[in-house]
């Protein structure tokens, strides 16, 4: 069985990106974190990755000269690494040209709504303020837009009236890091790259 060599980004907590690791490590998902990269250096994702044994960029995005030049510095650290795939984990930036011509298709995200309901920040503080009956999540292809890549998977979650923004996150959280590892799994599958 073929491991895939896949980067994490991620901005913030990492949460996802535990999910996937420990998903690997389980063997419920046949892929390598070979790479971390984030644009925040204060994220708790930095240290944990670390604690993994796993390589990190952190970079920092206003000390480039502009977007393509910043990617250029993340694609020669991701061709180092051999990365064969992107998994966006709570990475708050939008990709850019460098990146998606440098791998097409092979780019993913998980977003916290329905879409294409709540894109954008803060999905779930949209969903309360809309007073929405139901959220969840999705997996998705990314391209050049905010939240509007091609949907690969969604899992929905009924919004309890009585629930706080902090019941609603953990929900959401517990689909995220079962869905992800699974979803990434199927694609790996379909891709021919392993099994
Ligand atoms: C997740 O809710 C994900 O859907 C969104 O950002 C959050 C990241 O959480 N894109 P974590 O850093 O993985 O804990």
């Amino acid at each position: 069985m073929r491991s895939v060599k896949i980067a994490v980004f991620a901005s913030g907590r990492g949460s996802n990106y535990e999910a996937i690791y420990e998903a690997i490590q389980a063997k419920r998902l046949d892929a390598t974190v070979v790479a971390v990269v984030c644009d925040k250096p204060e994220a708790q994702v930095i240290q944990t990755a670390m604690a993994h044994g796993i390589k990190v960029l952190s970079i920092v995005p206003n000390t480039y000269t502009n977007k393509k030049a910043y990617e250029q510095a993340i694609l020669t650290f991701l061709h180092e690494q051999q990365v064969e795939f992107i998994v966006l984990a709570g990475y708050m930036r939008l990709i850019g040209e460098t990146l998606l011509q440098a791998f097409p298709r092979r780019i993913v995200n998980i977003h916290p709504s329905l879409l294409p309901y709540f894109k954008g920040k803060d999905a779930i503080g949209q969903a309360i303020v809309a007073n929405a009956k139901v959220t969840g999540v999705t997996v998705h292809y990314v391209d050049e837009g905010m939240d509007t890549g091609e949907i690969i998977a969604q899992e929905g979650l009924m919004l309890n009236p009585t629930w706080n923004r902090e019941t609603i996150e953990r929900y959401v959280h517990r689909i995220e890091h079962q869905l992800y590892p699974e979803t990434l799994q199927k694609i790996f599958r379909k891709l021919g790259k392993i099994g």
